[in-house]
């Protein structure tokens, strides 16, 4: 008796070292038709894998369009996950009680890594196959500052040069997270830089130009493209990093089993779509394959940036200067450069293909939501259950509340499970900014992204 009692007031659902997954899951094995292919800006035929050789390692390349359903992770990559790894899964009990409802909730948090998010997941494996294809430097853009974080500490690990182009709004907003990547090693500059063509084409026309992950991507992939001993890396977007992501859901898979429960909602914010895939693919798995047809699967994006709610299914391309290969995907289109919201790491035009995919075939289902709104969601977690979440990841609280007060109104007992990407520490500006009544929600910016999609290549798909 004393057992379960323990038991239904468990806060923390642990795993053990040996629990952490020794395989990550590619969930292109369970879709009925292939993922539209990556095509050639010249030509528009599908690009393979030399195209995209001076850009990133080959077994990178050769994840990135493997149909096999579990790609084992090397040794290496996990003696370094294991250094944070199995992260918790908690009930928001207190959560739960402040808002009277008879849902349960759950969030993974992927705070617990040394940068602070879920993106060193990812960063971790890059840096390892870089090292061992003998890479010596890689260039990367980073948002929020966590995936350059990230990359500049994996970096670290395995004796690796970084170079990062931080989005400009962001480099001013976040000057410990500079800091940070400086102590790992990195060399941070702000974008758009004088450093690239790119850079400077755009400072000659928007000398105050904000930067976007777009331009900063471009100025990433312009640097490794140039430079013999540089790779490239994203922190999102792309199948390989979305698959090293998936730990987080086949963790949270079994720490609902040792919690006895079932999540009949899961939910993640989405910038480029990784953390979001991360959770959400093992469980959109069950729903492919049939196991679990009634699981619901959430993305949050801002309202002021709502590529999946409101952008068109098209080929665009990945970055703001046109240099990256033609993915098909949720876009705003390349040239839209989104308002300068806090929460810098959701700030992209487009959204994963893998997850564009799951969306336009109605797996899994998208909500846009507002800055301000976030925030007083941010703010109902923080005195509740004490993390201060990154602003991106508020995104997937906003929602998991709303969802929580919905299963109360219809008084139903469901299971809601969400993402807690990142913690929020260096993010008290935007909290200094909401506290003082000084955020502002932005307008659907209707008619910008009505012009930038008149820039999306007319490409068949
Ligand atoms: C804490 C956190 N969550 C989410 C995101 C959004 O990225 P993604 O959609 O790839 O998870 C970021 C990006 O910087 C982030 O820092």
């Amino acid at each position: 008796m004393a057992a379960r009692s323990t038991d239904r007031s468990r806060t923390k659902f642990l795993l053990d070292e040996k629990d952490l997954p020794t395989r990550w899951y590619n969930i292109q094995a369970d879709f009925k038709t292939p993922a539209p292919p990556v095509l050639h800006p010249g030509t528009g035929n599908p690009i393979g894998p030399q195209d995209l050789a001076p850009l990133f390692p080959m077994e990178l390349i050769k994840q990135e369009v493997s149909q096999e359903r579990w790609i084992e992770i090397p040794d290496e990559i996990r003696d370094v996950l294991r250094l944070w790894r199995p992260s918790p899964l908690y009930r928001a009990r207190r959560l739960e009680k402040a808002l009277g409802t008879s849902a349960r909730i759950y969030y993974k948090y992927e705070g617990v890594s040394p940068a602070g998010s879920h993106k060193p997941n990812t960063a971790v494996a890059q840096a390892y196959y870089n090292k061992r294809e003998k890479v010596t430097r890689i260039a990367t853009e980073t948002g929020a500052g966590q995936w350059g974080s990230a990359l500049a500490m994996a970096c670290a690990f395995f004796g690796l040069q970084c170079k990062v182009y931080m989005v400009k709004v962001s480099y001013q907003q976040k000057p410990y997270r500079r800091i940070m990547m400086e102590t790992w090693g990195a060399q941070v500059v702000p974008s758009p830089s004088p450093d690239t063509q790119a850079g400077k084409k755009i400072l000659e026309q928007d000398p105050g130009s904000p930067g976007s992950l777009g331009i900063a991507i471009s100025e990433a992939v312009e640097d490794a493209a140039t430079r013999d001993d540089t790779k490239y890396s994203l922190g999102s977007v792309l199948n390989h990093v979305l698959m090293h992501q998936t730990v987080i859901g086949l963790e949270t898979k079994k720490q609902l089993e040792k919690a006895d429960d079932e999540a009949d909602i899961v939910i993640g914010c989405a910038g480029g779509g990784s953390n979001f895939a991360g959770l959400a693919f093992p469980f959109a798995a069950d729903r492919l394959t049939g196991r679990n047809k009634k699981v619901r699967i959430i993305a949050v994006e801002p309202s002021a940036c709502p590529s999946l709610t409101k952008g068109t299914y098209a080929y665009d391309f990945g970055d703001t200067v046109g240099l990256t290969p033609l993915v098909k995907m949720h876009t705003l289109g390349h040239g839209f450069v989104p308002a300068p919201l806090h929460a810098g790491g959701l700030r992209y035009h487009g959204m994963a293909p893998l997850v564009c995919k799951l969306y336009d075939e109605k797996v899994i289902e998208a909500v846009a939501v507002a800055q301000v709104a976030t925030f007083q969601a941010a703010i109902q977690f923080a005195r509740t259950e004490g993390i201060i979440p990154a602003p991106e990841s508020a995104h997937a609280i906003r929602v998991a509340i709303d969802e929580a007060l919905r299963a109360k109104q219809e008084g139903k007992r469901r299971t809601i499970v969400f993402n807690l990407s990142g913690h929020g520490n260096f993010d008290l500006a935007a909290y200094e900014a909401h506290l003082a009544g000084k955020l502002q929600d932005y307008e659907y910016p209707a008619e910008k992204i009505a012009e930038a999609l008149r820039g999306v290549p007319q490409v068949k798909g």
